[in-house]
């Protein structure tokens, strides 16, 4: 059986490598082999486009649209104001029914703006976009989460309560803005003092209800007993920061008040360094290898790769539990480090929880044990072909 929630047509405009392509599917797993520079990481980065934020890469936008000298446009399309640099054509098959959602850089007169369409429609923000699609990833880019800044995996994890509580993408991206506002009036002035009571007591409200939201996901993946994925490692869960160890020992509102009153008392501070002194973007978020007793920074490359996988699979196991549905879920190159068990556990987890997981590597043979419970497409020259496999088991 499978899952009704899937990408059941994907089309790239000036994407990356591709000119146009086109693939058609159905919302079991999809396989992408093929040699190195085919294009198949950039079939993923696609996708991650179709949630909110940067994509898998963290990407520029404009970096994205397609480096080719043939794919300039026709000299009348050029002069004119509006053009698409890049874009994404899909359509979602949800349990509730289909949804075309499009995304893509659009320019005007000089200035780029990323476009969301659902149905046809322009949203007014594609932090709306986290209402239909919810897209989680695990890639070689992220061998280094545990050894990079906090930043990297502050996002890390608010992806993954996306999924449990589709607000939490609008706070984050409130709070941003607060902050990016409260640095330029301190830089810039223009403010008098109860213009700076009103934005940081915004920034309070919504830094506090970053942080519960983040702790309140991490007591629920800890609860759900969610964590067993055959042999990969259990994860011990945690979150760092002033405003969590408010949080442990005052009510929410006593919490606000204590971050409004620090943001106040350091808007000299803040100016000087031009930063924000504290708050939820201060957080870090640490993982520990439970069995072994280690901090995941000191675990091996393999080791990490393993605890990635077991987290966003909890996540997708909890999310499935509290009925918000299973993610699309993008794992590029993450079959080929890990041993028979561990690969055979990965593709029960996928096939129970009816996932549409979009998996790549070179080597089609990691993947015959899900024999036909998949689709395979060879990707080569950024072309992307189906592939009806009759594989030898
Ligand atoms: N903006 C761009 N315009 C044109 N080509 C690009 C652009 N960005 C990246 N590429 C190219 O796209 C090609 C495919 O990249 P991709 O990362 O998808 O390959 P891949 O199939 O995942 O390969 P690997 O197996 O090595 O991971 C690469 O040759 C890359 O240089
Ligand atoms: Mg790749």
């Amino acid at each position: 059986m499978t899952s009704s929630y899937g990408l059941t047509r994907l089309v790239l405009t000036d994407f990356r490598n591709y000119g146009s392509a086109q693939l058609t599917c159905d919302v079991r797993p999809v396989i992408l082999t093929g040699p190195n520079g085919a294009g198949k990481t950039n079939i993923l980065e696609a996708i991650s486009f179709l949630s909110p934020g940067r994509g898998l890469r963290r990407a520029k936008l404009s970096e994205v649209t397609r480096n080719n000298e043939e794919s300039k446009k026709p000299e009348k399309e050029q002069n004119s104001s509006l053009s698409w640099a890049w874009g994404i054509a899909s359509t979602l098959s949800t349990p509730q029914g289909s949804w075309d959602i499009g995304t893509g850089l659009e320019i005007q007169e000089g200035k780029e703006r990323r476009i969301v369409k659902i149905g046809g429609e322009i949203l007014k923000s594609q932090t709306l976009l986290r209402d239909y699609v919810h897209v989680l990833w695990v890639t070689p880019q992220m061998d280094r989460l545990f050894q990079e800044g906090a930043a990297t995996r502050r996002r890390f994890l608010d992806r993954l309560v996306y999924g449990l509580d589709s607000m939490h993408v609008t706070r984050v991206t409130r709070y941003e803005h607060y902050m990016r506002e409260r640095s330029r009036l301190l830089k810039y002035g223009g403010a008098d003092r109860h213009w700076f009571d009103a934005l940081e007591a915004r920034m309070s409200a919504e830094g506090v209800a970053i942080s519960a939201a983040r702790r309140q996901f991490i007591d629920h993946l800890l609860q759900a007993k969610a964590w067993t994925l055959g042999t990969f490692p259990q994860a011990e869960l945690a979150l760092a920061g002033q405003i969590e160890s408010w949080l442990g020992a005052y009510s929410a509102l006593e919490t606000e008040e204590k971050f409004r009153e620090v943001l106040k008392a350091s808007r000299q501070q803040d100016r000087e360094s031009g930063g924000v002194a504290c708050g939820p973007h201060r957080s870090d978020f640490t993982v520990t290898y439970r069995e072994k007793n280690r901090a995941a920074a000191f675990c091996s490359t393999g080791e990490q790769k393993a605890l990635l996988i077991s987290i966003v699979f909890a996540a997708a196991r909890l999310q499935n539990l509290q009925g918000a549905g299973v993610p699309l879920m993008l794992l590029d190159e993450i079959v080929a480090h890990f041993d028979e068990r561990r690969r055979a556990a990965l593709f029960e987890e996928i096939l129970s929880l009816k996932m549409q997981a979009w998996m790549t590597g070179t080597d089609i043979g990691l993947f015959t044990s899900f024999n036909n419970k998949v689709q395979y497409f060879r990707v080569e020259n950024a072309m992307v072909h189906e592939k009806s496999v009759l594989i030898k088991m």
